[in-house]
């Protein structure tokens, strides 16, 4: 998985306390990014040694690195909720636990997912983690409302990007067919406003801010992590 930001230690830290909360029965979101994989491989040694949970993936990604690991995978609808989702952030207030996601492009299934569970663990290493949230925003665009969108970030003094594939010529594709523009709006003062007007645009599919999701953070550093709940 490819790796952002700060240390793999870090990460690791991070995905592993996280994934300690996870018991017996439970159902679990699998989040996406480079600190869930952590988190991932965690409960997969752990289901190695007997953890009986089932998987919820948020993406075409994190469903593989699950199979891979051995962790029994179901559909959003094949279960009864989610107890624990864990996922990463591109940036966080740890304090609220109000975040930017999507830069994996997996936010729309991410906030799906964790919509459903009754608690989100987000796992971050410090370099995620800020007084005011200033990330780009990931916006998920149907492609034929691209120019709307872009017109509608502008019209709340956002700077539009559409994003590109690093790996071959052209823009990202997200795992539901759709594109992603990055919106910069510089200090985000009012997230929830923010969020509220970004949701209102037609062919918004979805947006990376994350408002009032998160039940706890774990930040990992080179020598241990803190949790803030
Ligand atoms: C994917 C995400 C990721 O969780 C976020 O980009 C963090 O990734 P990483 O842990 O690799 O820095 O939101 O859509």
């Amino acid at each position: 998985m490819k790796s952002t930001g700060g240390s793999d230690a870090a990460k690791r830290r991070a995905g592993e306390a996280a994934a300690e909360q996870v018991t017996d029965g439970m159902a679990v979101g699998l989040g996406t990014g480079s600190t869930a994989a952590h988190a991932i491989d965690a409960l997969g040694r752990a289901v190695d040694a007997g953890l009986d949970i089932v998987g919820v993936p948020t993406s075409f990604a994190s469903r593989q690195c699950a199979i891979d690991r051995g962790i029994p995978i179901a559909d959003l609808d094949e279960v009864d909720g989610l107890d624990i989702a864990i996922d990463g952030a591109d940036q966080i207030v740890a304090e609220s636990g109000d975040c930017i996601k999507g830069g994996g492009a997996a936010h729309t299934r991410e906030k799906i997912v964790a919509a459903a569970s009754e608690e989100l663990l987000i796992v971050v290493d410090p370099t995620k983690v800020a007084e005011t949230l200033d990330h780009t925003v990931a916006i998920e665009v149907i492609p034929a409302a691209r120019t709307g969108v872009e017109a509608a970030v502008e019209g709340l003094d956002g700077t539009p990007t559409l994003r590109q594939a690093s790996d071959k010529d052209g823009p990202v594709i997200t795992d539901n067919g759709n594109l992603v523009v990055d919106a910069d709006f510089g200090s985000i003062d009012d997230s929830a406003g923010l969020a509220a007007s970004l949701s209102q645009v037609p062919g918004v599919v979805e947006h990376g801010l994350f408002v009032d999701y998160t039940s706890a953070v774990y930040i990992g550093s080179e020598d241990g992590v803190s949790e803030t709940r």
